[in-house]
């Protein structure tokens, strides 16, 4: 049999969106990290984060958007909210049956972010 990639395996495309736009509910609905998004464009968002989890994956996708650094550098996070959301994107993953060992993959894609993520404007 084939090897197929990861991205194959997630259902390419059609099958991240689906965990992505899971995750954004997830995200825009939590205690700790709901308030972070609001007046954001959620729509280009999830887009956005598609493409980036696509790309990581292995699909033909490129994230085109800001860099993470850049992207996150006036938001407040401290490392428990990363660590919330990646709680959340576990919980995504898990509600698609996604199989441990590939789910684990696609939350380090986000997690070895966590330093950009973090970073803050007098860190430029
Ligand atoms: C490594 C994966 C991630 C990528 C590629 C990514 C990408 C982006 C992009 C492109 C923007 C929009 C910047 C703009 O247009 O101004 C953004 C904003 C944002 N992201 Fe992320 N992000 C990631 C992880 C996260 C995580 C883990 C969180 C945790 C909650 C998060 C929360 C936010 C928030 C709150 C905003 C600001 C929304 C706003 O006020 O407009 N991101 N992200």
């Amino acid at each position: 049999m084939a090897a197929d990639s990861l991205y194959d395996r997630l259902g390419q495309r059609e099958g991240i969106r689906a965990v992505v736009d899971d995750f954004y509910d997830r995200l825009v609905a939590d205690e700790q990290l709901g308030a972070f998004f609001e007046g954001a464009d959620m729509e280009q968002l999830r887009r956005t984060q598609t493409d980036f989890l696509c790309e990581a994956a292995g699909g033909p996708e490129t994230y085109d958007a800001a860099p993470v650094r850049q992207a996150h550098l006036e938001v407040p996070f401290t490392p428990e909210h990363i660590q919330r959301a990646v709680e959340l994107l576990s919980e995504s993953l898990d509600h698609y049956d996604v199989p441990a060992e590939d789910a684990e993959l696609v939350v380090q894609a986000v997690a070895e972010y966590e330093e950009e993520l973090l970073a803050r404007p007098d860190e430029k």
